[in-house]
């Protein structure tokens, strides 16, 4: 029997942690911790993902501002943005959503964000703490953040003798999902289209972490039995099975045939998605922290 990795029940004890780190910051520092989101244009995934992210701040108990640019705003006036958003006291998270439409250079928006203030963690300062291997003074990428607690919850703080594979190499994901296992003292490979022999390279892993963004791209074949299988995938297909037009989403994952060869599984949705924004929550209260002067709490 396959254990099914419960991603919403982890996600909501980070944030009941997270309520409890924000009251007791109110209640003993007076500080109220705030997180911005910034948006720029109409994608309406990107709308539906910001929408949930300031909902849950406010469930937290944080001051939660949203910016909405329309589509056409100029890299300067999102740079004055930020310049803004770095300067106010208020504010100990700053997000910008991603991806901003095609005429704005994302790039030097997120280096221009105070890495304390950075909750996403794609500062250069906060991915090379990372990589360096200091975990405690930086803001870590909340996706792997999220993926590498539910490692932990299956296998431990220690990975030691385990084979880890990544199969994905993107800065908001696969690299420091690696470069986390990597910490915990896995084995670690990092895997991605051009890898000769993917499953073959798949089969030697006994934690397989999947962000390539292909529906079910991951067989039964390409897993070892008895690993751990983390789906970071989040893929919408067609499934006229449930009617005309209707869609339905996937991982990365063939879920129903790996579960059969997997020990633990995240499935999707309700696996590393709902990670995501806890992990968000989880950097916001930490930043607050920090500003005030105040020991984190840790996640
Ligand atoms: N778009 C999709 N995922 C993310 C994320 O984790 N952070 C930001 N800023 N944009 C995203």
């Amino acid at each position: 029997m396959t254990t099914v990795i419960d991603g919403k029940q982890a996600a909501a004890s980070v944030i009941d942690a997270v309520k409890g780190a924000a009251s007791r910051l109110e209640a003993e520092a007076g500080v109220k911790t705030g997180l911005a989101v910034v948006i720029v244009g109409d994608d309406p995934a990107s709308h539906t993902y910001v929408a949930s992210k300031s909902r849950m701040a406010k469930e937290c108990g944080f001051t939660s501002i949203q910016h909405t640019l329309p589509a056409e705003t100029s890299q300067g006036e999102l740079a004055a943005l930020v310049a803004s958003l770095n300067e106010d006291p208020s504010v100990h998270g700053i997000l910008v959503q991603l991806p901003l439409p095609k005429h704005l250079d994302a790039e030097p928006i997120i280096q221009s964000i105070r890495p304390d203030k950075d909750v996403d963690g794609l500062h250069v300062v906060n991915a090379g703490k990372l990589a360096t291997g200091d975990l405690s003074t930086g803001l870590i990428s909340c996706t792997p953040a999220g993926a590498m607690l539910l490692v932990r919850r299956v296998h431990g703080e220690d990975l030691s003798g385990l084979n880890a594979v990544v199969i994905g190499r993107s800065n908001l994901f696969g690299k420091p999902m690696a470069q986390l296992l990597l910490n915990a003292n896995a084995t670690v490979t990092t895997a991605h289209s051009r890898t000769k022999d993917l499953p073959g390279v798949a089969r030697t892993a006994d934690i397989l972490v999947a962000a390539v963004g292909r529906p079910e791209m991951v067989k039964a074949d390409w897993v070892k039995p008895g690993a751990t299988v983390i789906d970071v995938g989040i893929n919408r297909i067609a499934a006229p099975e449930r009617g005309e037009g209707k869609s339905r989403l996937v991982g990365d994952v063939a879920y129903r045939d790996v579960s059969e060869v997997a020990a633990a599984i995240t499935p999707v949705p309700g696996g590393v998605g709902p990670m995501t924004i806890a992990m968000l929550m989880a950097n916001t209260v930490i930043a607050a922290h920090r500003a005030a002067g105040r020991q984190p709490p840790k996640f």
